[in-house]
């Protein structure tokens, strides 16, 4: 989704600004553009599509830009008016000597729009943003100090902002603010940054602060100051950015997606390191505060997350009421939020979020903790605001991921669950001792099994070739596998555009059956356990309606030969473990099949990394 860097300091700023803006390319955007100051006058620079269309029309204004060392960055996906150069930011005010980059929305912008127009205000996008540079530009008149001015207009603004703001009259200054997205603040020598998310700064500087919600920064080459929303100059904490600048680099492989399926094994490994020493040894979650008396007084668990991160939480569900015996329900996040919820303090919240940024699940989980709820997060950003709100945390470690699609994210949040479960279980000495010590085992040697995987990528690949061009797809699959039956569609969908559904299989029957024939693929994921049976016959109801039948399997029954037109082999698992197995072929089909169709597999179409708007 959208992305802000800023700059003050001492070097050409451009390139600064540009770089920023790559880093933070992966998270899906559709325009970009840049405003800087050279001391006299602010330029803006924007391009429709990818940042190398920026970087072209910089390349032919290279000699006016060159001495600018200050400026601020976006990259923009559309939500308010189409991805137009009009629309991209940066955007300014009436007279051009305002300038602002903007992520989030702002939900009061059309009555703000009314006002300012009877004002005079001329605009020129379809876009919320434009409404602040003009509020903002519209308050400096009277007060004629621009964070005085940034503070009043913040005052104005309903829903969800991190703003950057610069001004002609203050050639040296950069004014930034944020309510509900994300902004930091990175301190330099001699000079100062300012970013949506770390990638975009890290290369320059490890100290940081994380704005809070209503405060207001100032940011000159050598100072800062931060005041709050009533204009009081506070204290502010610099951190250290647990971050090493890391090479956004693909390592030899085609994309990202293919890089960071391949890193699967030794995500797992790396998330286990400190946690599951032996079979013997307890399981340990330095970061989970649930202490015994908590679990006794637990009546139900609500597990709140979006897109993969709800398939994981999904997996979650079924291993934590088998191994604990609590009642869990799983919501989509914004489902969770515009209901009266039975969430009280003998709830566990769990928020599952990659990004940790997610808007939607940042509310639930606000929402859960001012009604006394224990919240517990999942993800992989340690740093994120949803870490911020944590009681307890499960950090998944997956290392950045740079594709939009989630994969190697996604396998360390469902470990993540199992970990959890099994740590619940052995407090609560809720299943025999032996489950959890098979368990243990089997998570210890599930790397060796997605390497194997790993190794024969021939049979999917040559699946892909043979079913690239099906219009549509349906996944079938029982018990846990159900939610890998939804996240592998959900995987084709994202890269390829395939309409691609999962189903419960003894759901087939109850409708979606009716669309089957010759032309329609139907893949059953077909894992040895208690719906093994049960998933050969509802395959059998869509061989008899002539389907395409593919198994995703680990068994090597003989008769399954006849059934399939297609045959996916995965080693041996436990059922409990199965959809850490199941999962890695179905990424690897949808990657195929949209490598196949030349798609733009790390950046597909509309889709953003980390969706910080409700
Ligand atoms: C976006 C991404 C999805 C992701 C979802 C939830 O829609 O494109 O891949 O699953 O957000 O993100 P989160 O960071 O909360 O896991």
């Amino acid at each position: 989704m959208c992305g802000i860097v800023g700059y003050v300091g001492n070097q050409p700023v451009v390139d600064i600004l540009v770089d920023g803006l790559k880093q933070l390319e992966y998270r899906g955007y559709d325009s970009s553009g840049i405003a800087i100051s050279d001391g006299n006058d602010i330029k803006i620079y924007k391009a429709e599509g990818k940042l190398q269309n920026l970087e072209n029309v910089l390349r032919e204004h290279r000699d006016e830009i060159q001495t600018a060392k200050m400026g601020i960055g976006h990259i923009r996906w559309a939500t308010h008016g189409a991805a137009t150069l009009l629309n991209a930011h940066p955007h300014t005010c009436n007279c051009g000597k305002l300038a602002l980059v903007h992520n989030g929305i702002i939900e009061n912008f059309k009555e703000l729009k009314v006002n300012l127009e009877k004002e005079g205000c001329v605009f020129r996008s379809q876009t919320d943003t434009e409404v602040v540079a003009h509020l903002i530009a519209s308050i400096y008149g009277k007060v004629k100090d621009l964070t005085e001015a940034v503070r009043l207009a913040a005052q104005k603004l309903e829903g969800a902002y991190a703003l950057c703001v610069m001004h002609k009259d203050y050639p040296n200054t950069l004014v930034v603010t944020k309510r509900n997205a994300p902004l930091l603040v990175g301190i330099g020598d001699g000079e100062m940054f300012a970013a949506s998310d770390v990638p975009a700064i890290i290369k320059h500087t490890k100290r940081a602060v994380y704005l809070a919600d209503n405060q207001i920064a100032v940011l000159k080459a050598d100072s800062l100051n931060i005041i709050n929303s009533e204009g009081q100059n506070i204290d502010y904490k610099v951190e250290i950015l647990p971050w090493e600048p890391v090479a956004l680099s693909k390592m030899g492989y085609k994309h990202f997606m293919l890089k960071e399926i391949h890193e699967q094994p030794d995500v797992i490994r790396n998330i286990l390191v400190g946690k599951l020493h032996t079979t013997d040894d307890p399981v340990v979650l330095n970061e989970v505060k649930l202490t015994r008396e908590t679990l006794k007084h637990l009546n139900r668990i609500q597990i709140i997350a979006c897109g993969t991160s709800l398939h994981a939480a999904m997996i979650g569900k079924y291993i934590i009421e088998t191994f604990c015996g609590i009642a869990v329900d799983v919501e989509p996040s914004s489902e969770y939020i515009y209901r009266r919820t039975v969430t009280d303090e003998n709830t566990l919240v769990i928020g599952v979020s990659q990004s940790g940024e997610t808007a939607d699940t940042l509310t639930a989980i606000k929402q859960a903790k001012a009604k006394g709820s224990h919240i517990l997060i999942i993800t992989n950003r340690p740093d994120s605001a949803m870490a911020r709100e944590a009681d307890s945390l499960i950090p998944v470690s997956a290392g950045i991921e740079v594709s939009v699609a989630a994969t190697k994210s996604y396998v360390a949040q469902v470990i993540s669950f199992y970990l959890l479960a099994i740590y619940m279980a052995e407090i609560k000495d809720s299943i025999d001792a032996s489950v959890l010590k098979t368990m243990k085992n089997e998570l210890m040697i599930i790397p060796q099994k997605i390497e194997q995987i790993l190794a024969h990528k021939e049979v999917i690949q040559k699946c892909a070739r043979e079913y690239a061009n099906t219009k549509d797809f349906i996944y079938i699959a029982r018990g846990i596998n159900y939610p890998t039956a939804l996240e592998g569609a959900l995987k084709l969908k994202e890269i390829s555009y395939i309409n691609a559904t999962g189903y419960p299989a003894g759901e087939l029957k109850h409708g979606p059956i009716a669309m089957l024939d010759e032309t329609m693929p139907v893949l059953s994921i077909l894992m040895h356990g208690c719906v093994y049976e049960k998933i050969l016959s509802n395959s059998e109801e869509a061989k008899a309606r002539n389907a395409k039948l593919i198994a995703l399997t680990n068994s090597t029954e003989k008769k399954l030969d006849d059934l399939f037109d297609y045959i996916i082999h995965v080693p041996e698992v436990h059922e409990y473990l199965s959809p850490v197995i199941a999962i890695v072929p179905l990424q690897l089909l949808a990657y195929y099949i949209a490598e196949f169709l030349g798609k733009d597999v790390d950046q597909p179409r509309n889709l953003a990394k980390s969706v910080t708007v409700e």
